[in-house]
C-alpha cells in the first residue's frame, strides 16, 4: 500500500499548475506531462527523442516528472538482487516512490507513459505510479501515449498496464513499442549480461544488448506527429495519433512462451514471498533454485514452442493473426505516413 504523504515522484522541470476549471483549454498552450523512470538511460533517451519537437514548441509546455524508489533499484544488478525483484514484479506490489512534486490538482492535455517491462510485467516503479492515489488524479479521463522499451517479450505486461489505467479511468491512445533488435534467443543471454554484469556490447557473435542507436534516434518522428495532432487538437478525439508511423510490431508467437512464464512467475513469486520481504536471506535458495528452474524453461519451452508453432504455422495462422492484431492496438504497425515524420 503506498502512502501519499511517504511517496514521491522527483520534479526536472518546473510544472504550471493550474486548477482543472481555471482556463480555457483552447486559450492556453497544450499541456504535456512526461513521466520518467530508467535504469540505464535507454528508456529516457527515446522518451528524449519524442518530447524535443514538443519542447521546441512555444504553444506547448512539457512537464517531466522521474520517479524515484524510497530505496533504489541498482544499475547494473547483483546477481541475486536482480532475480529477487521477480516476485513483487510479478505480482505488481513494488514497494514505495519517494515523495511526489505533484498535487494531482494539475491539469494536462496529454500523458506520455514511457516504461519498460520486468519479468513480464510493467517495471515495478511505473506500477507504483500507476497504484499511487496521484495517478488517478493526474490521468482520470486523459490520452495516455505508452511507449515501451524492452528485450522483446511485452505482450502481458501491457495486458496488465492497460488494466491499470482502466483502474485510474485514463484513456489510452496510442502504444509505441521498442524492441531489442537482436534475435530472442540470443538476447536471453545479452540482455542478462548487461543488465548484471553492465556488458552491453554483444559476444560470442551476437549482436549488443539494448535497442539500436537508430531505433533510439527513429522514435524523434513520434514526438513530430504528437505536435502536430496536438495543434488539431487531435488529443480530444478517440482516433490513435501515431497510426501510420511502424508505432508497434506484434510478435503473438511469443504469447504462449509469456504465459508459461507469467504462470511460473506468479506460483514461485507467491512462494518465494512467503518466506520474506526482499533482500531476506530465506528467499535465497528459493532463487537460485527458481534460476535453474527458470533456465530450463528457457533453453525447453521457448525454443519448443516456437519450433512447434513453425512447423503448426499454418494451423495457427489465423489465431496469430488475430492475436497480432490484438496487440497492435490502437496504433498499429503501418507505415504509410512515417515519410512525413521520419528526420
Ligand atoms: C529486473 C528486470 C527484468 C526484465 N524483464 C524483462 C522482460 O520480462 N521482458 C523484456 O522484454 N525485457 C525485460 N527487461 C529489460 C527491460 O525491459 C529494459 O529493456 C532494460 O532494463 C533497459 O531499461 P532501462 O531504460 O530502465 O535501462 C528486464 C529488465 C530488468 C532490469
Amino acid at each position: 500500500m503506498i502512502d501519499l504523504h511517504s511517496t514521491a515522484l522527483e520534479t526536472a522541470h518546473p510544472v504550471t499548475t493550474s486548477s482543472p476549471s481555471s482556463a480555457d483549454p483552447a486559450a492556453r498552450p497544450k499541456r504535456v506531462l512526461v513521466i520518467h523512470y530508467s535504469q540505464s538511460g535507454q528508456l529516457d533517451s527515446v522518451a528524449a527523442q519524442m518530447v524535443a519537437p514538443l519542447r521546441a514548441d512555444p504553444s506547448i509546455e512539457v512537464h517531466e516528472e522521474t520517479l524515484r524508489a524510497q530505496s533504489p533499484f541498482p544499475f547494473p544488478w547483483p546477481f541475486i538482487t536482480f532475480f529477487d525483484a521477480f516476485p513483487e514484479s510479478a505480482h505488481m506490489k513494488p514497494p514505495p516512490l519517494a515523495p511526489p512534486s505533484l498535487t494531482g490538482d494539475e491539469d494536462f492535455d496529454l500523458v506520455i507513459l514511457p516504461y519498460q517491462v520486468w519479468f513480464l510485467a510493467p517495471s515495478q516503479p511505473i506500477t507504483a505510479f500507476l497504484k499511487h492515489p496521484l495517478a488517478a488524479r493526474l490521468l482520470k479521463g486523459k490520452p495516455v501515449v505508452t511507449v515501451i522499451a524492452c528485450r522483446n517479450m511485452w505482450l502481458l505486461a501491457h495486458e496488465k498496464l492497460k488494466g491499470m489505467l482502466d483502474d485510474v479511468g485514463a484513456r489510452l491512445i496510442d502504444n509505441v513499442v521498442l524492441t531489442d533488435p537482436g534475435p530472442t534467443l540470443a538476447t536471453f543471454f545479452t540482455t542478462p549480461a548487461w543488465l548484471i554484469w553492465g556488458r552491453k556490447r554483444g559476444f560470442w557473435g551476437m549482436p549488443d544488448a539494448g535497442l539500436s542507436p537508430v531505433q533510439i534516434r527513429r522514435s524523434g518522428r513520434f514526438g513530430r506527429a504528437l505536435r502536430d495532432a496536438l495543434h488539431g487538437d487531435l488529443e480530444r478525439g478517440t482516433q490513435p495519433l501515431l497510426a501510420g508511423l511502424g508505432a508497434v510490431e506484434a510478435n503473438a508467437r511469443l504469447l504462449i512462451s509469456e504465459k508459461a512464464g507469467t504462470r511460473s512467475f506468479f506460483l514461485w513469486g507467491k512462494l518465494i514471498m512467503a518466506a520474506g520481504a526482499p533482500g531476506a536471506w530465506q528467499r535465497k535458495p528459493l532463487l537460485l533454485l527458481y534460476v535453474v528452474f527458470l533456465l530450463a524453461l528457457i533453453v525447453t519451452v521457448v525454443p519448443v514452442s516456437l519450433t512447434l508453432q513453425a512447423l503448426l504455422r499454418p494451423l495457427f495462422k489465423g489465431w496469430l493473426t488475430k492475436m497480432t492484431a490484438q496487440f497492435e492496438r490502437p496504433s498499429g504497425s503501418a507505415t504509410d505516413r512515417s515519410h512525413l515524420y521520419d528526420d
